[in-house]
């Protein structure tokens, strides 16, 4: 059965900062109502849009991932004991019969719940920034974007990462995204560098296009997996 638009299993807040310029507001924008602007004014205060998402498809594709990002929590340890009680067969053969029963349950478990992603954006400008306590109050995750053409941007990836250190939930799940792939020409930062300073720092990484709607979808699905 259809349920209805406004019905949801859980609601999850994920945060938006970086540089002015970075592309923020238009990630958001693609991600909830598949616009892009490309003369877009920076943001004032605070903004934040919403989308309902399905969950089988994004705890599939997590599965998928190696290894599996997908972490349920309550769940996971039920069905550890479960796996257990079949016993501790050594074989691969047995091993990959567990994982795929693993991989089962799981889709069992997600199987038509619905996120409600909320999505909130500031200003990447301090002087028209909103209140940073109350930004950050209840996200379940930070989304940091720095554009690939402009370096200093990467550079102040470590600031923004400090403030939300200081400031969010010490268990807010984090992804860096380098943003405007598009501009093939005018790259700046090199993704290994990118890549190598999310593992150092304990972040999941993709690089997007808002402007080519690139990554964009991933990038959510990722993080709220991760929530998840
Ligand atoms: P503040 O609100 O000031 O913090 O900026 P912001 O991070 O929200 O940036 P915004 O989304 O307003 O985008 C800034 C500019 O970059 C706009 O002109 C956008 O059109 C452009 N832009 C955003 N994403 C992309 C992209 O993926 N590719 C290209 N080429 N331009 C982009
Ligand atoms: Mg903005």
């Amino acid at each position: 059965a259809r349920r209805a638009d406004e019905e949801y299993d859980y609601l999850f807040k994920v945060v938006l900062i970086g540089d002015s310029g970075v592309g923020k507001s238009n990630i958001l924008s693609r991600f909830t109502r598949n616009e892009f602007c490309l003369e877009s004014k920076s943001t004032i205060g605070v903004e934040f849009a919403t989308r309902t998402l399905q969950v089988s498809d994004l705890a599939i594709r997590l599965l998928l991932l190696d290894p599996p990002l997908i972490v349920v929590n309550k769940e996971r340890d039920l069905l550890r004991d479960r796996i257990s009680s079949f016993g501790s067969g050594g074989s691969m053969r047995s091993k990959f019969y567990y994982e795929s029963r693993w991989v089962a349950w799981l889709g069992c478990l997600v199987e038509g719940r619905i996120i409600k992603a909320q999505i909130w954006d500031t200003a990447g400008q301090e002087r028209y920034r909103a209140i940073t306590s109350a930004y950050y109050r209840g996200a379940l995750g930070a989304v940091l974007v720095y554009d690939v053409t402009k370096p200093t941007s990467f550079e102040n990836i470590s600031r923004w990462l400090k403030e939300l250190r200081d400031h969010a939930d010490s268990n807010i799940s984090i992804m860096l995204i380098g943003n405007k792939t598009d501009l093939k020409h005018l790259r700046a930062v090199a993704s290994e560098d990118a890549q190598s300073y999310a593992e150092k720092e304990g972040l999941s990484f993709i690089e997007t296009s808002a402007l080519e709607a690139t990554n964009v979808e991933e990038a959510f699905q990722m993080i709220l997996g991760e929530i998840y």
